[in-house]
């Protein structure tokens, strides 16, 4: 299917570049009907880049097991997808994934109980034995990818299902008129995948911006995209930039996504939401065998969500992030604002009479939340 592939917003990004050497690896890539896959065992992508199997963030107490996808070449055991992320294994010893006839695929533990399903309505068959009705692969791209026989179809794929990162290639859906919104969805701690409290998508009321979410509140906005269509405006030719970009998809999906405008799948990146709340873009530097941070938010105080009150603003001009009134205001509670708590704002000084009252240009703020959008209106 051919896709209209408009970039309307593009966060540019530097890097240098690294190359990885790649590993070449003889185990299989894909799951059949019979074939389950067991504890100990792992799919790996044909470029050795990804491995899928079950695994244990913890290292101490091995109470809790989770089949997930993760960084095969890697020193840094790094998870990227989690399939039973609220349901742990606490029995490994005979759990399995499984291709079913009527569910497709089936994660269950030792007493059978199903613990993940990849909850499709389409049934496959299984029969004759002879043939391979469909086939789950994971591609070198991270995607684990359900195909059935009869015209490839796609009975499911984990790039719909995003836990807490977004690699490239995947697709952040941020609107659309039938499907929801899609979000990444923190871990709840370092050794607990299970959904966390923080959200990272689109504002459900406008695509030109972005929240992170603690809970239901919001916790820190995006700046807003106030300009009009960049068509790949952004794009050089040097392999080291990095892009974030809303694209507009078919049956008008609009959606984000990151990468590079030369794909590079030697140079790992991803985007991810961390139990601390940050969105953080990160590149693997295998020289130091650490994840850098390209890009974050919050990247300081002043970009936490409300954070100077109303009618107050943040100036990060200083060593420190501080709130100030706008001019002809002053601070509710003026204590709090002398001991950093400026969540009570600013109130004005005077009454609002007529006359003598006028506008004032702000420079450098971001447009406010809740902003109504005028299209093709000249300044005046
Ligand atoms: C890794 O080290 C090599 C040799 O010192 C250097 O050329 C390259 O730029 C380094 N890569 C990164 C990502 O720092
Ligand atoms: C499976 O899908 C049905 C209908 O789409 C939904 O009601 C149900 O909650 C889903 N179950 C799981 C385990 O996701
Ligand atoms: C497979 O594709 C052919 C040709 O496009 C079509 O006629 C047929 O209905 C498809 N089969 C299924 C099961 O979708
Ligand atoms: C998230 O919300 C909780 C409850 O409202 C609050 O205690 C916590 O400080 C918030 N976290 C951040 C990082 O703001
Ligand atoms: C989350 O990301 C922020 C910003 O990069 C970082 O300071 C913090 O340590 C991270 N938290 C965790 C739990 O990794
Ligand atoms: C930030 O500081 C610089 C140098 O002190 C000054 O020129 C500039 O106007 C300040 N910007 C804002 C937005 O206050
Ligand atoms: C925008 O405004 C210009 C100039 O007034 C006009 O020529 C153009 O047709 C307008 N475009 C749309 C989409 O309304």
């Amino acid at each position: 299917m051919p896709m209209r592939s408009v970039s309307i917003y593009a966060i540019l990004l530097f890097l240098s570049c690294s190359f990885s050497s790649m590993h070449l690896c003889a185990s299989r890539n894909s799951l059949v009907p019979g074939k389950p896959l067991s504890p100990g065992n792992t799919l790996v992508s044909d470029d050795g880049t990804f491995a899928l199997g079950f695994f244990s963030p913890s290292k101490s107490t091995k109470k809790h097991y989770y089949l997930g996808i993760w960084y095969n070449n890697i020193p840094q055991h790094t998870v990227v997808w989690v399939a039973n992320r609220a349901a742990p294994i606490s029995d490994l010893s005979s759990a399995m994934l499984a291709l079913h006839s009527s569910t497709n695929l089936v994660l269950s533990d030792a007493n059978g109980r199903v613990l993940w399903n990849s909850n499709n309505s389409i049934a496959i068959s299984l029969s004759p034995a002879t043939t391979v009705s469909a086939e789950a692969t994971l591609e070198n791209t991270r995607n684990f990818i359900l195909l059935g026989n009869v015209n490839h179809t796609t009975l499911w794929q984990s790039f719909d299902h995003p836990s807490d990162t977004l690699l490239p290639g995947m697709k952040l859906r941020i609107s659309h008129k039938m499907h929801p919104i899609q979000h990444l969805i923190s871990w709840n701690g370092l050794q607990d995948p299970s959904p966390g409290v923080f959200s990272y998508g689109a504002d459900p009321n406008s695509i030109l911006q972005q929240f992170i979410w603690n809970g239901t509140r919001p916790h820190c906005r995006s700046p807003v995209w106030t300009s009009y269509v960049l068509l790949g405006g952004y794009m050089d030719n040097h392999h080291s930039t990095i892009y974030m970009a809303v694209h507009r998809g078919a049956d008008d999906e609009v959606y984000m996504s990151i990468g590079m405008p030369i794909d590079s799948l030697s140079l790992l990146i991803r985007m991810e939401i961390n139990y601390s709340g940050n969105v953080n873009i990160l590149s693997w530097d295998s020289n130091m065998s650490v994840w850098t941070s390209l890009y974050t938010q919050p990247a300081h105080k002043c970009n936490e969500y409300d954070y100077c009150g109303p009618y107050g603003y943040c100036d990060n001009n200083g060593t420190a992030p501080t709130c100030k009134c706008l001019d002809g205001f002053e601070p509710n509670d003026d204590e709090g604002w002398v001991s950093g708590r400026f969540s009570q704002g600013c109130r004005q000084k005077m009454a609002l009479r007529c006359g003598g009252h006028g506008f004032l240009t702000l420079p450098h703020m971001k447009v406010p939340d809740h902003f109504i959008l005028l299209r093709n209106r000249s300044f005046d």
